[in-house]
């Protein structure tokens, strides 16, 4: 492993406070690159138990672009599927829409394990183990199509989740995985994608070696740029198909770019750290003239932009949301408070700081009113500019 990066003394992004006085744990955040296998993951990590816990707040159905997008591939795919598994099934916007008696979820965040199961699908509310998926299998046979979306990037042990999956899977069974393109992390300077939920970085690259490592094979990918900044869909096999004719050119694709080549990705990452740079100066400078800058969207990414650039409530006065759970909070260490989202909040605003720039297409849309009696927003992705 060779390091790439440690930002330090950063809270746990999703850590939200209840309170102004609470103070956040903070940790260092260490992102290195294998050589083998050319994955970029974060090393001595915290435990997944402070991450993923039944207070957790990141919610998939506060965004229509993820509605949509969950929803429209799950029923292209539900007339083919026997026996779907999600695996995190968070909000439950993809598995709600496959039929209730043959789909299983896990999902160990137990409030939203609590809404899957009051829908009837059966949910688990554990961690993703081998003993887990045994279990599965044991009461519901093997599974025809695995999905799990922004959740493998999520779990330490890669040994453990893909050998549970090689047990749960049929033979001839679909394993579809979805994580954020990491080419896209660089190509767009997306620093902000770096907290401590996010372990693994992965690219079609480091996703086919390794799937290898487990006997899986890696047959297809497909390629969403609206979802959390560039997603990559990826189908997966236990017999070797062949490579799709996307697929190849996807390998070729990241092979020029250099996602196997430590130097080359540290080019990369000194970009970053420049828009870093940039983005806190441009805020900074916004302040000394007196601009009134709020949030738009408390993501995780939000927190990471604002304990990273070293900025807090005196630089961003407030940030909307409109998760009920993340509402009434502060965010961690930057102390910067969340309101409930309401379009009286952004009367006499400057400028919003688009922490949501993942959804920029659908916010756009919602605040055209704002934007058209003079609102601007701010963002760094993929360059720091004002819209
Ligand atoms: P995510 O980037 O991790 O998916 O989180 C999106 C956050 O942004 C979530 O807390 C909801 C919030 N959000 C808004 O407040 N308003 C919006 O219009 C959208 C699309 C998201």
């Amino acid at each position: 492993m060779k390091k790439l990066i440690t930002f330090e003394n950063l809270p746990l992004s999703n850590g939200l406070l209840n309170d102004w006085d609470d103070t956040a744990p903070l940790f260092n955040l260490n992102v290195g690159f294998d050589e083998d296998t050319s994955l970029v993951h974060l090393y001595d990590n915290v435990p997944a138990e402070l991450l993923f816990n039944d207070t957790y707040v990141y919610d998939s159905s506060q965004s229509q672009t993820m509605i949509n997008h969950f929803r429209d591939f799950a029923l292209k795919i539900k007339d083919m599927c026997k026996a779907p598994l999600e695996i995190g099934s968070n909000s439950g916007i993809f598995i709600e829409h496959f039929d209730r008696d043959k789909a299983v979820a896990v999902e160990p965040c137990k409030n939203f394990a609590e809404r899957t199961n009051n829908i009837g699908i059966k949910t688990y509310p554990e961690y993703w183990t081998v003993d887990l998926a045994k279990e599965i299998v044991k009461n519901h046979g093997k599974r025809d199509m695995i999905f799990s979306a922004n959740t493998i990037s999520h779990i330490q042990d890669l040994d453990e989740c893909f050998n549970a999956i090689n047990e749960c899977i049929s033979d001839n069974g679909t394993v579809i995985i979805e994580s954020p393109s990491f080419l896209d992390v660089l190509e767009n300077k997306e620093f902000d994608q770096f907290y401590h939920e996010h372990n693994f970085y992965f690219s079609v690259t480091s996703m086919e070696k390794i799937l290898l490592k487990y006997d899986l094979f890696l047959r297809d990918v497909s390629y969403h740029k609206d979802i959390h900044g560039g997603t990559n869909r990826y189908f997966i096999y236990k017999r070797n198909l062949g490579k799709s004719e996307r697929l190849v050119a996807a390998l070729e694709y990241e092979k020029n770019f250099g996602l196997d080549d430590y130097d080359k990705i540290m080019i990369h990452i000194n970009k970053m750290k420049k828009n870093m740079e940039e983005i806190k100066e441009l805020i900074l400078n916004m302040n000394i003239f007196q601009k009134t800058i709020v949030g738009y969207g408390a993501t995780a990414k939000f927190t990471q932009v604002a304990n990273m650039c070293g900025l807090d409530y005196t630089n961003i006065q407030y940030v909307l949301d409109t998760t009920p759970e993340k509402q009434g909070k502060f965010v961690p260490k930057a102390k910067i408070p969340i309101l409930k989202y309401n379009k009286k909040f952004l009367k006499n605003i400057d400028y919003c700081f688009l922490g949501a720039w993942n959804y920029k297409d659908e916010i756009m849309k919602k605040e055209k009113k704002w934007i058209d009696s003079g609102g601007k927003f701010i963002t760094h992705i993929p360059w720091v500019h004002i819209i």
